[in-house]
């Protein structure tokens, strides 16, 4: 869906971030990405990354009018238990997390089932920038420049069959790479599900770079998913597997506590988590707290999915 009038979020970066910040932050991502590639790698990944730093200069749709949060905020405090439970462990640990190459596997209600490198479900010339807000369950939130595509690009590449009602995704689950798999602090591998119309909404991002660079490890290298409207913990990260199913799939998190977190997991202030309230939240590099807004602010954009559905009791 081509969206053609402007939304809040549909700013340019440079009436987001003063141009001289703006052009200092894109002579440094140019420089890391550099240095990056010189270390180990291969031509066509050196190109990538070079691709995705000039990215951030282009003006696109999906733009935030807030502050970015600062980037060693974004790539040092994390939650990918795959690494460790503690918001510094996947920064620390996820260095032996190996995202190249990387291959998906699609199945299920799909016409074009198969093994696909991760090159050949993305189409890496049609990167695009969107800052998102991610609203985290634990009541914090960031607002990230991510790279990616929109996994409505993605879908209609496998092509779902008319059964297919839901999209369920996983991650890499091995122990080489992951110590965080030791603890049984969730059922391995992490799983999430999306309603299909869910799924086909311009909104939902599949994210392969943030901050004009690929995904750093910790933030769910090489590709993971970014659903701006539902708490972060939908957004799963280095995803190998991606099925079309005609029921709903179980998820990670309401599977470990059902009573806490449901399938929707929309963003709502109005509905408590039973030990917390949802009602604010804490933007991470700033003091003070402020308001939730519902569908995390995109509302305008998701709110006719969940017509006639009662949140309350599908939250
Ligand atoms: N994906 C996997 N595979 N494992 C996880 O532990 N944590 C989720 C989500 N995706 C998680 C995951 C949670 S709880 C949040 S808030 C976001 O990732 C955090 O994304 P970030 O670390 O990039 O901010």
């Amino acid at each position: 869906m081509l969206i053609k009038h402007k939304h809040s979020w549909q700013e340019t970066e440079n009436s987001v971030t003063g141009e001289s910040l703006y052009l200092n932050r894109r002579t440094l991502m140019v420089g890391a990405a550099a240095a990056g590639a010189a270390i180990a790698a291969p031509n066509v990944f050196a190109q990538r990354e070079r691709e995705l730093a000039e990215l951030a200069a282009r003006p696109t749709e999906y733009k935030s009018n807030e502050s970015l949060t600062p980037e060693n905020a974004v790539t040092q405090y994390n939650n990918f238990y795959e690494f460790g439970v503690s918001k510094g462990d996947p920064y620390q640990n996820a260095w032996r997390l190996q995202p190249k190459p990387w291959s998906i596997q699609v199945d299920g209600l799909v016409d074009k089932p198969g093994e696909y490198a991760l090159e050949d479900l993305i189409d890496f010339n049609a990167l695009e920038d969107r800052i998102y807000r991610l609203r985290c369950v634990e009541a914090w939130s960031m607002v990230v420049p991510w790279i990616g595509v929109s996994l409505a690009s993605v879908l209609k590449k496998i092509e779902p069959q008319s059964g297919a009602k839901y999209v369920r995704f996983e991650t890499l689950a091995d122990p080489k790479q992951m110590p965080g798999l030791r603890w049984p602090v969730l059922d391995w591998p992490y799983v999430e599900g999306l309603r299909i119309d869910e799924a086909m909404n311009d909104l939902a991002l599949l994210a392969v770079g943030l901050y004009g660079k690929e995904l750093p490890n910790q933030n769910g290298a090489p590709v993971r998913l970014v659903v701006p409207w539902k708490y972060g913990f939908k957004s799963i990260k280095s995803i190998v597997r991606i099925s079309l199913t005609e029921t709903e799939p179980k998820t990670s998190w309401n599977l470990s506590a059902p009573r806490e977190y449901g399938f929707y997991s929309n963003v709502n202030p109005e509905v408590d988590h039973p030990r917390w309230s949802q009602k604010r939240e804490r933007r991470i590099g700033e003091f003070g707290r402020r308001e939730t807004q519902k569908f995390n602010g995109y509302g305008e954009m998701v709110a006719d999915l969940y017509a006639g559905m009662d949140l309350r009791a599908k939250f």
